[in-house]
């Protein structure tokens, strides 16, 4: 049997997911497994590049396991694990560190953005950030990497170092590829359509959360800013209904031409209305799956163990190449 290319992706443990995370990345992470070699990863160490309140790093380390096995992803059938429970990710990082320079990632837009916003903890983790996430793909010989729009730029970093290195030391990784999907790959928030959604935003009412019920779904889509005008098509012009025709067709795998289709006509309350019922459809049963998971501990630190412990043969391999062909002298012990 032919084996199946490696896909890998990691979401950051660092707060309960909005749609965004979902419509952008865990919802293709779902449809990719069976196609690849899938590994998930909870990239908790990169969560450490702003402030985090350990006891909730933990919790909302748990939340995502159980999170990404409501959304399907099988544990058996992927490799689901911490970043922190695989030294690998670091060592790998240390190297590429070596072959990385302070402009390429001081240019990186998300590093610009936040700077900004967390200006009292500038630190060096947070520039040095994608080259960690590059350690992470390149670790596994990846060859496609789903994610959201905002994540591309960090793509293109680990292209470049997988490329530089093979050129420096010899053919050693594999260049990977991004799959950004048509629709949900940017979903914005509901209060600043010209903002993307993120689950820091002080403002609740900007973000979907995994958490929410249906009710708080449904209050927060009627407070969705539109516009004065009453056309429910896509344009640039119209960043909040844009954005709700974005999330309607992800939800219902539609087109948004199919989407502006079915709306043609109809009023901004009664489109509204319908965007929170279809999110709420697919929010509702994950958030329950997730809570009864969440009940059984033991299971969720049985699969992370399982998975570590997968991930790290593979990734060993990997790690054992880049020291040799670097000229560090290989343990000759174990
Ligand atoms: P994170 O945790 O910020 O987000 C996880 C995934 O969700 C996508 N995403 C969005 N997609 C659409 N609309 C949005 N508003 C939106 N917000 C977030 C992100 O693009 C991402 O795919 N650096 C990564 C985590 C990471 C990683 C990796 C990803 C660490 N190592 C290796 C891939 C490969 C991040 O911060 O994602």
């Amino acid at each position: 049997m032919e084996e199946k290319k490696i896909l890998f992706s990691a979401i950051q443990p660092s707060g309960i997911l909005t749609i965004g995370n979902y419509l952008g990345a865990l919802r293709n992470f779902k449809k990719l497994q069976s196609d690849y070699q899938s590994i998930f990863s909870l990239a908790d160490l990169h969560t450490l590049t702003v402030k985090q309140e350990p006891a909730n790093l933990r919790k909302n380390t748990y939340e995502l396991t159980a999170l990404y096995l409501a959304c399907g992803i099988d544990p058996n059938e992927s490799i689901l694990f911490a970043q922190s429970h695989v030294s690998a990710h670091t060592e790998l990082a240390w190297i590429l560190n070596t072959i990385c320079y302070p402009g390429e990632l001081s240019r990186m837009t998300q590093f610009k953005d936040k700077s900004k916003k967390h200006e009292d903890n500038i630190n060096m983790g947070l520039m040095d950030y994608p080259v960690l996430m590059a350690a992470d793909i390149l670790l596994y010989q990846t060859e496609l990497v789903p994610i959201g729009a905002d994540q591309k730029q960090h793509l293109e970093l680990a292209r470049d170092l997988a490329i530089r290195f093979n050129n420096r030391y010899g053919e050693t990784f594999k260049v990977p590829e991004g799959y950004i999907g048509k629709n949900g790959a940017r979903v914005m928030s509901l209060t600043e359509p010209e903002k993307k959604m993120s689950k820091s935003d002080a403002n609740e009412n900007g973000f979907i959360s995994m958490n929410d019920d249906k009710d708080t779904i449904i209050r927060k889509f009627k407070r969705a800013v539109t516009d004065s005008d009453n056309k429910i098509v896509f344009d640039e012009s119209k960043p909040g209904i844009s954005n709700l025709l974005t999330i309607y067709s992800a939800c219902k795998d539609i087109t948004i031409e199919q989407a502006e289709k079915e709306f043609e006509g109809k009023m901004y309350g009664e489109f509204k209305l319908k965007v929170g019922e279809a999110v709420a459809d697919i929010v509702e049963p994950i958030r329950l799956e997730k809570e009864r998971l969440l009940a059984n501990k033991d299971y969720i630190d049985e699969v992370l163990k399982n998975g570590a412990e997968r991930a790290e043969r593979i990734a060993y391999k990997t790690v054992n190449k880049v020291y040799k062909k670097v000229g560090l002298v290989p343990r000759k012990w174990n």
